[in-house]
């Protein structure tokens, strides 16, 4: 099988397990595991970010984000598509106790012009906007990213209004190695970023929230409201750490894998690419005539594993589990599937 389902089905490197096996840990609660604290330092260097906490998972951090930034009774904007309004389970509703206020945008980008009319200021009658949350690169869009010059809108928008903007950075390391940036310039738009460690770069579990010092130290806090202390956690912070150091400059193998299937899917007869062209590690296909389930099942019968993308579309996402061979070999079924 070759399994294009996730890029979080990715098993640890042989040299990811050792660093897991020789990681020195202690009681993170105590902040005293001292692999979580070298995480924590290391990703707030290359973020640029005053500090950042080691959570167990990017639902949790974006969570946390928008507890504490999206400030109870106000509402989050975010795009339509983006996985806090999608795949969280309403939690930023049930938990955080923020309305969720989706606006539209081409290929998952909201645009500072796009959500200006949306904004909604302080008036005794309605909820206002606290926080503006961005996803990088956009998931179900199909892994498009944000360029410099829409951060920078971004940015002077949010600020001329008084409100936080937040990246969902599941994928950021993808993001900046397409749009040509690094994780840190990026960060330099934002308030707050998550981080996935265990999507593309390869970690068994664990996402990074950063920001300022102040809102990092009431993170901590909500982590633990949240039930999302962790005791000898190093061991998964030692895979983190080696998927930081190892595995953010194989990223472009992987999008050069999407860029394949991609063509694979603009070839088929039963599909089409539903975001052109492919940006990163992410393919969405747009499914002509059959249901998305009979895709799925007739892809899987030939040995590829795709997901589903709402009722007409199938997600492949590329990772470093595959090689070439595997990817030519699953686009050669992409291509010619007859159902
Ligand atoms: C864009 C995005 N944000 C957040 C998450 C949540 O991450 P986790 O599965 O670690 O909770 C995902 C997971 O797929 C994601 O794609």
């Amino acid at each position: 099988m070759t399994d294009l389902r996730s890029d979080t089905v990715t098993q640890p490197t042989e040299g990811m397990l050792k660093a897991m096996f020789e990681a020195a840990s202690g009681d993170d609660v105590y902040q005293e595991d001292p692999s979580v604290n070298e995480l924590q330092e290391y990703t707030a260097q290359i973020t640029g970010m005053e500090a950042s906490l080691f959570m167990p998972s990017g639902c949790m951090a974006n969570l946390t984000a928008l507890y504490i930034l999206g400030r109870r009774g106000n509402e989050v904007i975010c795009h339509p598509l983006s996985h806090i309004m999608q795949h969280e389970l309403a939690s930023p509703a049930v938990i955080a106790g923020v309305l969720l206020t989706p606006v539209p945008g081409e290929r998952g980008i909201i645009t500072a012009e796009g959500i200006m009319p949306f904004i909604r200021r302080p008036d005794p009658l309605s909820s206002h906007t606290s926080l503006v949350s961005i996803e990088n690169t956009a998931n179900m869009a199909g892994g498009t990213c944000y360029d410099e010059p829409a951060l920078q809108e971004l940015r002077k928008l949010t600020e001329q209004e008084g409100i936080y903007l937040h990246m969902d950075g599941a994928r950021a390391f993808n993001a900046a190695e397409a749009a040509g940036l690094s994780v840190g310039q990026m960060a330099g738009y934002v308030d707050s970023l998550t981080l996935c460690l265990s999507k593309g770069l390869g970690a068994p579990a664990g996402s990074m929230l950063c920001g300022k010092k102040e809102f990092i130290k009431e993170a901590r806090r909500v982590r633990k409201l949240l039930g999302g202390g962790m005791r000898q956690a190093g061991y998964y912070a030692a895979a983190g750490l080696y998927a930081l150091k190892h595995h953010t400059r194989r990223l472009a193998e992987d999008h050069l894998h999407a860029r394949i299937i991609g063509e694979a899917v603009s070839q088929s007869s039963w599909g089409s690419l539903a975001a052109e062209p492919v940006e990163t590690n992410i393919v969405i296909a747009s499914v002509h005539r059959k249901s998305t389930e009979a895709v799925l099942q007739a892809l899987k019968h030939l040995g590829v594993l795709a997901g589903p993308a709402g009722r007409n579309a199938v997600r492949f996402v590329t990772h470093l589990g595959l090689d070439r061979g595997m990817i030519d070999q699953a686009s050669e079924i992409i291509k010619t599937l007859n159902i």
